[in-house]
């Protein structure tokens, strides 16, 4: 199957004019997913776990056979530590206010690197603050890498919580996760693996990776937009309070107090997203059947011939490791001297899709120096022409500031 035939999967980038290099932001979404959520709608929508009828049943069939999915697709021992929630963020929440809440003590550190989403950050400096324990981060050198000797010296005895991105959404650095979650093993640390940005692109292997949690978002892997999980392991999960309080994660409610539903109910208060669901499901059978082999052989392709071509310009800076093995499809750069928004505006009069601005990173915008970059961001649809047509909008926007750039 060439890239061509798998584009035609996506009605938007039938469209010649849009040239999309922000798959970092969201991905675009193919028929088969946009069908499943149509046929949800068509024949058999109706709220899972609150109907005797058959109609209800169904819904609450396939809701939950997702749930087993998703448990196989990464592995997870047990079904009911898949937990679905809106997004990355909000899995990172649950995990800050319940897990993080209830187990920091003053004077404990919770360590994460520098590379966070600020949703793997402002919770954290919350909790901390409140349960007067620290924050501390782990930071990257000089080509964009936690080197181990800084890994070691950030996550001590007295660390209990480990954040850590698997991929970076700013610079791509595919950050060795599994080495961490050794370490901090080692020192009585929990892990938690944002994997928001690489599950789109490689395998993930819960119990290879002995993460304790991990969290992703639908939308960056093709389903729709507002369905997240939450990965826990079950004896952390049955521990903690739940988050949320309200419809089916409730056991029996008296007037003064309640008792909770079993795991994985305890965690899902209120109506869920079940066309996200749906998608999700979807967007796991179109993952599979097309195999992550074939994802990275065609990233790998693509991501090298940005970086090559990328490279060769010499009016941008680039923000990532030299090492392609540890890279994975997220470009940064800037035009020096003019501001990314203002390019990110000429690369779309040439229908070039970038994200401009902090990316939700400003503590690493910070460390680098810089408020904002650009951002060119891959998936497996996109191809050469694509970075090609990158190339010369970048050509144009240098064209139009050079003469006003200060050196
Ligand atoms: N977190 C997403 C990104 O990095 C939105 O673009």
């Amino acid at each position: 199957m060439n890239i061509e035939e798998l584009k035609k999967d996506f009605p938007l980038l039938e469209n010649n004019e849009i040239t999309y290099l922000d798959s970092g932001a969201t991905a675009q979404k193919p028929n088969q997913i946009i069908k499943a959520i149509e046929e949800f709608y068509e024949k058999y929508n109706a709220n899972p776990h609150r109907g005797a009828y058959s109609l209800s049943m169904e819904a609450t069939e396939v809701y939950e056979e997702t749930r087993t999915k998703i448990s196989k697709f990464i592995n997870a021992k047990n079904r009911e530590e898949i937990i679905f929630s809106k997004n990355a963020t909000e899995s990172l929440n649950l995990i800050a206010y319940s897990y993080g809440m209830e187990n920091l003590k003053k004077d404990d550190e919770v360590v994460i690197s520098i590379m966070e989403h600020h949703s793997n950050l402002v919770p954290w400096q919350k909790v901390t603050k409140s349960t007067e324990s620290n924050l501390k981060y782990m930071y990257i050198n000089d080509d964009f890498e936690l080197s181990d000797e800084e890994i070691e010296s950030k996550i001590t005895d007295r660390t209990k919580i480990v954040g850590i991105t698997h991929v970076s959404n700013v610079t791509g650095t595919i950050n060795n996760v599994k080495k961490i979650v050794k370490y901090a093993h080692k020192k009585g640390a929990i892990v938690i693996i944002d994997a928001s940005q690489s599950i789109p692109h490689m395998k993930i292997d819960v119990q290879d990776l002995d993460a304790d949690f991990l969290v992703f978002s639908g939308h960056k892997m093709l389903a729709p937009l507002g369905i997240g999980v939450l990965y826990g392991k079950r004896e952390l999960l049955n521990k903690m309070s739940p988050f949320l309080m309200g419809g089916d994660m409730i056991e029996y409610v008296y007037e003064q107090e309640t008792t909770f539903a079993p795991l994985p109910n305890k965690f899902e208060a209120g109506t869920q997203n079940v066309e996200g669901v749906i998608g999700l499901g979807a967007a796991i059978d179109y993952i599979e059947s097309l195999g992550y082999d074939k994802i990275q052989e065609i990233e790998k392709y693509i991501v090298s011939y940005a970086r090559q071509e990328l490279s060769k310009l010499d009016f941008i800076t680039l923000y990532l490791t030299s090492n392609e093995e540890k890279h994975s499809g997220v470009i940064s750069f800037n035009i020096n001297g003019v501001h990314p928004h203002d390019v990110a505006s000429i690369l779309d009069s040439e229908g070039v899709c970038v994200r401009s601005g902090n990316h939700c990173a400003q503590p690493l915008m910070r460390f680098l120096g810089i408020d904002s970059t650009c951002r060119a961001s891959f998936y497996f649809y996109n191809t050469k022409e694509d970075v090609d047509k990158l190339v010369v909008a970048l050509n144009k926007a240098y064209n139009m500031f050079k003469k006003y750039i200060v050196r």
